[in-house]
């Protein structure tokens, strides 16, 4: 893979670079104002625009926001995003009117050196996530129209052939930011030979997202610690009741069947917090794993569970977190997260946070991140990487 530093030593000053970055941030639209909650990405950005900029580049920074379905819509506009760009940058950020037309053009040419252009939603255009490779190639094409060079820096969304991660990069001369350099840095020291003990923390709310990555990593891990709404359908899976929590029941004979390979490598919570809904005030009830009534839901890993899990990864030498254990955002349920995330910190040797919404619940949980090995931007993109998958964005990269 070239690198970053290829491409500035070749010298940028003048030249329009194309960076696909991840600026896929959480946000809260509930007041009116649209507001950032968690910036992480955007910060993990920074370091390859502003290497850009202070080598006189002009750059244009492609990315998407949500899942918008291939058309302009305002509650996914990159606007605010930009803006928060600007401030980290000390720079004001022109925002494109529209991906690849008249606006983004105008906004792409009037970019003096050292300054940066933000193009609107990439998923705006419905061919940058169309599974026909001519239609992603056109988008592809207006993109490469608007530079000379191309970085690839989205991490968090390499596992995704879309013609602003991989097409693109067949088209220009192409370069791997320094995040993306990073991040593969990091993961594959988690698949190469990992020292041990080695224990996995997974949680999030599906178990079918799960378990192409579990399977791999059963095999390689000493641990693997489950939690958060995925944990219902291992319950089940062992023949409990699980109430109203979460449960996917097609997945319940695979969930057996890894139970059963894994022998005891697989560690489940043995008491849950429940309520009977999300709700700030809900009445928290913390049951036994094996009795959820009926009429409860399970929200959270109880604190038995934290205790478990924190002896569980006492001593270990590496460790990857991915998903929540409960519903954080809820303060009633933000406790098996925070108790999980605190025992991740502790461990003296590399941990690393897969991504998304763990990543988002160490910086919004107050949790101290310089306390981690290394928190991933990318969610999906790390669990692929761990499942020994070919990525597309960086497979385009290493051409
Ligand atoms: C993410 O949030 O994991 C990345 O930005 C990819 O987003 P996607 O799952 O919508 O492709």
């Amino acid at each position: 893979m070239r690198s970053l530093e290829d491409l500035l030593g070749t010298g940028v000053s003048g030249t329009h670079v194309l960076v696909r970055a991840d600026l896929n941030v959480p946000l809260d639209n509930s007041t009116g104002e649209v507001l950032i909650t968690d910036d992480g990405r955007i910060q993990a950005s920074l370091p390859t625009i502003q290497a850009l900029t202070e080598a006189g580049g002009r750059v244009v920074v492609a990315a998407h926001l949500g899942r918008p379905k291939g058309r302009p819509d305002p509650a996914f506009s990159l606007a605010p995003v930009a803006q928060r760009l600007g401030e980290l940058l000390g720079a004001s950020v022109a925002m494109a009117a529209d991906v690849v037309g008249a606006g983004a053009r105008h906004a792409v040419q009037a970019l003096a050196d050292g300054q940066v252009a933000m193009l609107e939603n990439v998923r705006f255009d419905g061919r940058e996530t169309n599974k026909d490779d001519e239609e992603r190639g056109r988008l592809a094409d207006d993109l490469a129209g608007l530079a000379q060079a191309y970085v690839g820096d989205a991490f968090g969304a390499v596992h995704r052939k879309h013609a602003s991660v991989y097409d693109v990069a067949q088209r220009l001369p192409h370069y791997a930011g320094g995040l993306v350099l990073r991040e593969v840095e990091v993961l594959r020291r988690l698949v190469e030979d990992p020292e041990r003990p080695y224990v996995v923390v997974l949680g999030g709310s599906k178990v079918s997202d799960k378990l192409g990555v579990i399977e791999a990593l059963l095999p390689t891990v000493d641990r693997l610690l489950i939690g958060g709404g995925m944990c219902f359908t291992f319950l089940a899976a062992q023949g409990h009741e699980v109430g109203g929590s979460l449960l996917e029941e097609q997945q319940v004979d695979i969930c057996r069947r890894l139970l059963a390979d894994a022998g005891d490598r697989i560690v489940l919570p043995v008491d849950i917090a429940c309520a009977e809904s999300v709700v700030a005030d809900a009445r928290v009830t913390v049951v036994a794993a094996e009795a959820i009534p009926a009429g409860l839901k399970g929200l959270d890993i109880g604190p038995r569970t934290v205790q478990l899990f924190t002896e569980a990864l006492d001593g270990a030498k590496t460790v990857f977190w991915n998903g929540p254990m409960g519903v954080f955002e809820v303060a009633g349920f933000a406790g098996g997260t925070k108790g999980v995330g605190k025992a991740v910190a502790a461990v003296a040797g590399l941990s690393v946070v897969g991504g998304g919404d763990s990543a988002a619940a160490v910086r919004t949980l107050g949790l101290d991140e310089s306390a981690y090995g290394h928190i991933s931007t990318g969610g999906g993109a790390s669990l692929e990487y761990l499942e020994g998958k070919t990525l597309p964005g960086l497979a385009a990269l290493a051409d």
